[in-house]
């Protein structure tokens, strides 16, 4: 089934119900503009864990791997979506871009991305970023949070809207997630981290792996086993996903998967029993978004 076919409609939010219970909930049944960017910030990124740690490396070696074979005649265009109060991942394509859209739906983070990066970055990515360097082509920019600032594109939208106009293929598009457009991407902690609905989840991944070109390198990354979360006072979704949903909903969209499991302690937080990564190359399955 194509995952854009999905009706979110026959189902009635219960706001007495909580995210993880049977009933689903989706992804416009949520306060994202309540996501308080720097609580989060505050818990998952003001250090470096050993769960993030692990996941930057993989994401590191992939991409330079990939950038050295692919050899590009001008760096690549990048997109991570739903980039909330994460730097790391737009960090990881840093060396490679000349531009990176950071795509986001909720109002806080767009204003949170804007701030955080148009000011230089504090303190608290620069242990993220010394990770990076370990691999020639990081330790090569001379200063990460001016070339941020230059090739950053903070953009407030929604992974489930496409274009105004048919734009396929242009990364210039001002609305919507353009098809085919990007030549690399990211999405950390996305897609099963904005609605209870596996069918929405994979609507997610659909539309993520479909803005990127065929052959692009991409990275994801999930939280396993998720009964949803908290920032601040408000709750907000999950999907308790397992390694083999991502194997799953990666297969005929990507070739040269490659899927981690890591940070089984799980010390984060309540509610998960991991982390998962996933890395490979876009398919052309010439399906269209
Ligand atoms: C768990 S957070 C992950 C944030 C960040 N990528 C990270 O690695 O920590 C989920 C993110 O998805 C964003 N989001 C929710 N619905 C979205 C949508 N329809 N389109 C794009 N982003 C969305 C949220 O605002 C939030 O920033």
């Amino acid at each position: 089934m194509n995952p854009l076919q999905h009706d979110s409609s026959e189902n009635e939010f219960d706001p007495t119900r909580s995210a993880g219970e049977d009933r689903h909930v989706f992804n416009e049944d949520f306060p994202w503009d309540s996501f308080d960017s720097e609580w989060y910030h505050g818990l998952n990124y003001a250090s470096l864990r050993s769960d993030d740690r692990e996941i930057l490396c993989i994401v590191r070696d992939f991409f330079a791997e990939a950038y050295a074979r692919d050899k590009p005649p001008t760096a690549w265009g990048g997109i991570d979506v739903g980039a909330g109060a994460n730097l790391y991942p737009s960090l990881c394509m840093l060396p490679f871009c000349e531009r990176i859209r950071l795509h986001e739906f909720s109002v806080t983070n767009v204003a949170w991305l804007k701030q955080e990066i148009g000011g230089g970055y504090r303190a608290s990515w620069d242990p993220f970023w010394r990770a990076l360097t370990e691999r020639e082509a990081y330790a090569r920019v001379a200063d990460p949070r001016e070339r941020l600032q230059r090739v950053a594109d903070v953009r407030q939208d929604s992974v489930f809207r496409l274009p105004d106009r048919d734009e396929g293929g242009s990364r210039d598009v001002f609305n919507g997630l353009a098809s085919r457009a990007w030549d690399v991407g990211t999405m950390f902690f996305g897609a099963e981290s904005m609605t209870t609905d596996l069918e929405e989840f994979k609507k997610a991944m659909w539309r993520f792996m479909h803005a990127l070109r065929p052959g692009a390198p991409f990275a994801a990354a999930f939280m396993m086993d998720s009964k949803g979360y908290t920032v601040g006072e408000v709750e907000f979704p999950a999907v308790a996903i397992k390694e083999h949903d991502v194997t799953e909903c990666l297969d005929g969209l990507a070739y040269g998967v490659e899927v981690k499991v890591t940070g089984l302690e799980a010390t984060l937080r309540k509610g998960y029993g991991g982390m998962i990564v996933a890395t490979g190359r876009v398919s052309d399955d010439g399906g269209k978004a």
